[in-house]
C-alpha cells in the first residue's frame, strides 16, 4: 500500500471515530427485504445468476501439486473435477464423461496420467481430450476431437484456484479490479495451505457471511474475544466495483503480541503497515470473506446447501515455510485443536444464524435496517441485484441503488469532507 494510502486511511479512521452522524452525502439505506433470505425466488435467481457469473474460489495448488493430481468439487451443486496437466496448468472439467454420463473420477482427490471412465473406458487426457474409447468400431465416425471433458473456466490469483461457469465472463483479474491490485503485499503466489475443514450451518448463507462483514456486532457477542483486540469505532470501510468490500480497523493489541496461532507463520515482509497494525479484511464477491495480515491469510468461504443451510469452509494459508513437511504447530486458525469444532470466535459468530434464519421466514419480521456501519452489506446485495438483472427481479425483492458509484474506490468523498472540516477551521 503507498504511503499516501496510508496516510489517508489513518485520517479516514479518525473522521470515523469523530463523527456524530453518518458521512455527508452517504444515503438512508432502505431496508433489506427478509425475502432475500427465504423466498425461493430469490435464491432461484442467485442458482442461476450469482453462482453462475462469477469468480467463485475453488482451493489451493497445494491440493493438487503435480501433474496428473486432481480433486472433485461441487460446492455449486454441479459435479466438477480439477485437474494439474503436463503443462503445469489447472484445468477444471465437469466430471461427467461425454459418453453417457459416468464420472471420469470417482476418488474425492488423487492423481492420474488419464482420466477413464469405468464405465466403458472412454480415456481423458489430463487436458480433457477425449484420447481413446473401447471398440471404436462399432461407433459410425465418432469424432473424439469434439468430445472431450466440457471445461470450466479457471484462472490462478498466485496459488489459488478461481473458477467461472460464464465462458463471456471478464478475466479474474479484471474482476478483482483494484482489490488484485491490493492484494500484491500478501504475496498469494507464495502461500501455501496449512488447513481447510467445513462445518454446516442452519441458515441462508447470506446470514452468516453477513456475520463477518461488519464490525457492528463485536461489542454485542465478541466482548470477551474480538472487542479487547480492535477499535471498532476508527473502522473504515471500502465499497469497490462488482461488490468487493474492505474494512480496516486499527487492532489495540498488535498481532505479534498476540496468543494465537498467528503468530507462528512466517512474516510476509511485503505486508505493510496497515496489514501489520490493523484488521484489515476483504469481502471478495461473492462468497469470500477474509482478514489478511502479515502472519496468516484465512479466508472463510460460504456456500449455500439449501435456501436455509449453510456449508461454511474456513481456510487458513501462510506464507511458504521454506520447503519440507509443514511445521507441526502450524494448524487453521479457525477450529478447535482438534479440528472437530468452529473455533470460540466463529462460535460466536454463528451463534444466531438459526435463530435469525427463522425470523427471516416469520411474517414477523419483513425487512433489515442497515446501519451506515453495516453498508458493505448494503453494498453487496445491490451488485448482487446488478448481477441478477434488476428488472428480473420481483420487486418486492429488490434492493434500491442508492450507494452511488462516488462512493466506490478509488473516490473518497469521506476525504474531501475531512478536507473542508480543515478548511473551515
Ligand atoms: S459413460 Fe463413460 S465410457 Fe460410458
Ligand atoms: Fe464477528
Amino acid at each position: 500500500m503507498e504511503q499516501q494510502d496510508i496516510d489517508n486511511l489513518r485520517l479516514l479512521m479518525e473522521f470515523e471515530a469523530a463523527r456524530s452522524e453518518p458521512p455527508r452525502g452517504f444515503p438512508k439505506l432502505p431496508d433489506l427485504p427478509a425475502g432475500r433470505y427465504a423466498d425461493q425466488r430469490f435464491y432461484d435467481l442467485e442458482k442461476q445468476h450469482i453462482w453462475r457469473k462469477t469468480w467463485l474460489f475453488v482451493g489451493h495448488i497445494d491440493q493438487v501439486p503435480e501433474p496428473g493430481s486432481f480433486m472433485l468439487w461441487d460446492n455449486t451443486g454441479e459435479p466438477l473435477v480439477v485437474v494439474h496437466d503436463d503443462d503445469g496448468m489447472i484445468n477444471t472439467f465437469y466430471n461427467t464423461c461425454r459418453h453417457r454420463g459416468a464420472p471420469v473420477v470417482t476418488e474425492p482427490e488423487g492423481k492420474k496420467i488419464r482420466l477413464t471412465c469405468i464405465y466403458h473406458g472412454w480415456t481423458y487426457d489430463l487436458k480433457g481430450n477425449l484420447v481413446s474409447v473401447r471398440d471404436p468400431e462399432d461407433f459410425h465416425d465418432i469424432d473424439l476431437s469434439c468430445r472431450g471433458l466440457k471445461p470450466v473456466r479457471t484462472e490462478m490469483l498466485g496459488n489459488l484456484i478461481f473458477i467461472n461457469f460464464d465462458e463471456s465472463a471478464q478475466s479474474l483479474w479484471e474482476w478483482l479490479g483494484p482489490v488484485a491490485d491490493e492484494l500484491a503485499e500478501f504475496q498469494f503466489e507464495n502461500c501455501r495451505l496449512i488447513g481447510r475443514q467445513a462445518f454446516d450451518i442452519q441458515c441462508n448463507w447470506k446470514i452468516a457471511m453477513e456475520a463477518n462483514t461488519e464490525v457492528y456486532h463485536i461489542k454485542g457477542i465478541h466482548p470477551l474475544t474480538v472487542a479487547p483486540m480492535i477499535d471498532d469505532r476508527r473502522n473504515v470501510n471500502s465499497f469497490y466495483r462488482n461488490g468487493h468490500g474492505r474494512m480496516v480497523a486499527p487492532n489495540k493489541i498488535v498481532i505479534d503480541e498476540r496468543e494465537d496461532d498467528r503468530t507462528l507463520f512466517p512474516n510476509i515482509e511485503t505486508v505493510g503497515e496497515i496489514g501489520r497494525t490493523c484488521t484489515q479484511s476483504y469481502g471478495i464477491f461473492p462468497n469470500w470473506v477474509s482478514p489478511l495480515s502479515h502472519r496468516a491469510l484465512p479466508p472463510l468461504l460460504f456456500w449455500p446447501t439449501s435456501i436455509n443451510t449453510t456449508r461454511f469452509e474456513v481456510w487458513t494459508f501462510c506464507r511458504d515455510w521454506g520447503g519440507g513437511p509443514m511445521p507441526e504447530a502450524y494448524k487453521n486458525m479457525w477450529t478447535s485443536p482438534d479440528d472437530t469444532e468452529l473455533s470460540e470466535v466463529l462460535q460466536e459468530d454463528t451463534t444466531f444464524g438459526p435463530w435469525i434464519q427463522r425470523s427471516m421466514e416469520s411474517s414477523g419480521f419483513q425487512g433489515v435496517p442497515l446501519s451506515y456501519q453495516e453498508a458493505r452489506i448494503y453494498h453487496w446485495n445491490q451488485w448482487a441485484d446488478r448481477l441478477i438483472g434488476i428488472d428480473d427481479i420481483p420487486e418486492e425483492l429488490r434492493v434500491a441503488q442508492v450507494i452511488g458509484d462516488e462512493w466506490l474506490a478509488p473516490n473518497e468523498p469521506r476525504l474531501d469532507q475531512i478536507g473542508s472540516n480543515i478548511a473551515a477551521s
